[in-house]
């Protein structure tokens, strides 16, 4: 039995087909649907906002993980709980109050992620890792999916690890960005327990069997 959990990232989705691929995501090996939240001003894109989601969330039976890559997204928090988000994370750097933040979100019976880009560093959560339950590690920069993935990833997420296990936290870890069949097993070995992945299941073959092809990575 796999002891991580699969968010496909829906980002990298066919749009004009998104029941048929949400409803994919809800029959394979997958955890969870990632959905990925841009405004074109915390990142340099903008992805799709409620209406969209909305739809998702009216296919999806899997919890949905939703990644605000937004600025303020204090404004929006009783919006995605209405919607149906059961993890919402929010970007470190795009919180000026994270304790308020995350006290808002979890006040709202979702469960509070914290997302790092790739160069902040883990020790910034030291404060406030036992209130977090989720760290979003960027292995890529945000805005955009099929990138490359980087390397000194990993050592963010042994660091990460060891302030969890230190502060007696349980926030899980996950992985976001360029995560692949190569670096899965890797990752989770490292400490990671959520890995998402856009482009390497959505666009191969057959998306339901590169998911299923995840789970297995840490069996190998
Ligand atoms: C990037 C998003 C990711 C993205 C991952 O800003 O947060 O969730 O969809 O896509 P891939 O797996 O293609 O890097
Ligand atoms: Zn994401």
């Amino acid at each position: 039995m796999k002891e991580f959990k699969i968010a496909p990232s829906l980002l990298a989705a066919d749009f004009g087909n998104l029941q048929r691929d949400v409803e994919m995501v809800n029959q394979s090996e997958a955890d969870w649907h990632h959905i990925d939240i841009m405004d074109g001003v915390f990142v340099p894109n903008i992805s799709f906002g409620m209406p969209v989601l909305k739809v998702i969330s009216n296919h999806a039976t899997k919890p949905l993980d939703v990644h605000l890559m937004i600025v303020e997204p204090d404004r929006y928090i009783d919006k995605f709980a209405e919607l149906g988000a059961q993890i919402l994370t929010v970007h470190f750097e795009a919180c000026t109050h994270l304790h308020r933040t995350i006290q808002a979100i979890k006040a709202k019976g979702m469960k509070a992620g914290v997302a790092l880009n790739p160069h902040t560093p883990v020790r910034v959560l030291t404060d406030i890792i036992r209130e977090i339950d989720l760290v979003c590690v960027m292995s890529v920069n945000p805005g955009y999916g099929g990138q490359s993935f980087i390397e000194n990833t990993y050592d963010k997420v042994r660091k990460l690890k060891k302030l969890i296990l230190k502060k007696n936290s349980d926030a899980l870890i996950e992985i976001d960005g360029g995560v692949n069949a190569n670096n899965a097993g890797k990752l989770i070995e490292t400490g990671a327990d959520v890995l998402v992945a856009g482009s390497f299941v959505f666009n191969s073959a057959d998306p339901r069997q590169t998911i299923a092809e995840l789970s297995a990575v840490s069996l190998t």
